[in-house]
């Protein structure tokens, strides 16, 4: 990959030097693969997961699905990616489903950089900042699919994750807090005011996190349920604003 990635030999000597030191290959490609996608990654931006594409099919599903049930109305669903890293997630969503309203938000100035790269095909607009508190307030109440891959490593286990996340991605991007909810815990007590009737938060978490994580996301208000893929290795939270057509 590095030698189809480098334009003269010393461009890929440097590459290997990168490498080498023990930097992720996605960092020093400048890219990483994510559904099918090639997905600006720059130094210091965390690198989306192969397992993260599960979240995303669960979200596609549930958005085609609402889409079916409001046939004709021609409505753009309405997708925040929050806590979105690179924009990985809302831009794979904004290409599986065409029509859509997109908003991202992150805390990280470098992730917002790199969003803005990533979400732009699909007009999608970033902000910077704490969780909901830059989206717009005409938000409230219309959002459709909230998918929010939010850090979720507890405080004590972030020393045991492999050297290349430990060192090369924020630890912004990792630590969740003592049990690693505290940022899903924030989300899923907002998320009600921010979903329309019947739209859809869906999160991430390990097998060991689930309960606690679908109870967080019930405590807000939501309908939780549990997805897993034994091929990915992945767990997502789904919690459901009752009050839509089903
Ligand atoms: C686990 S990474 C996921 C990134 C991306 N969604 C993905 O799946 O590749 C979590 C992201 O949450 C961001 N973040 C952490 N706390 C935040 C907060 N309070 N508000 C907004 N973003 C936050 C981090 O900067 C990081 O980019």
């Amino acid at each position: 990959m590095l030698i189809a990635a480098a334009r003269t030999p010393a461009d890929l000597a440097a590459m290997v030097d990168r490498r080498a030191a023990g930097q992720p290959l996605e960092h020093v490609l400048g890219w990483a693969e994510f559904c099918g996608l090639r997905i600006a990654v720059e130094p210091g931006v965390f690198i989306p997961r192969r397992r993260t594409e599960f979240l995303v099919r669960q979200a596609v599903a549930l958005a085609r699905q609402a889409g079916a049930q409001q046939a004709g109305a021609q409505q753009r669903v309405v997708i925040v990616d929050l806590c979105c890293g690179s924009g990985a997630v809302g831009a794979a969503l904004a290409a599986a489903l065409g029509r859509v309203e997109l908003h991202a938000v992150d805390i990280d100035p470098a992730a917002v950089r790199c969003a803005r790269r990533n979400v732009a095909a699909a007009g999608g607009r970033v902000y910077q900042g704490d969780l909901y508190g830059p989206l717009p307030a005409g938000l409230r109440g219309r959002i459709g699919i909230l998918a929010a891959n939010v850090p979720y490593v507890p405080t004590g286990e972030v020393g045991l994750l492999p050297l290349e996340a430990r060192i090369h991605e924020p630890m912004v991007a990792l630590d969740g807090g003592g049990d690693g909810l505290d940022v899903l815990r924030r989300v899923t007590a907002a998320a009600p005011l921010w979903l329309a009737p019947g739209g859809h938060l869906l999160t991430e978490t390990s097998e060991r996190q689930t309960p606690q994580a679908a109870e967080a996301v019930a405590s807000g208000g939501l309908v939780p349920r549990v997805a897993h893929s034994a091929e990915l290795n992945a767990t997502v939270v789904i919690g459901t604003r009752p009050g839509g057509q089903d």
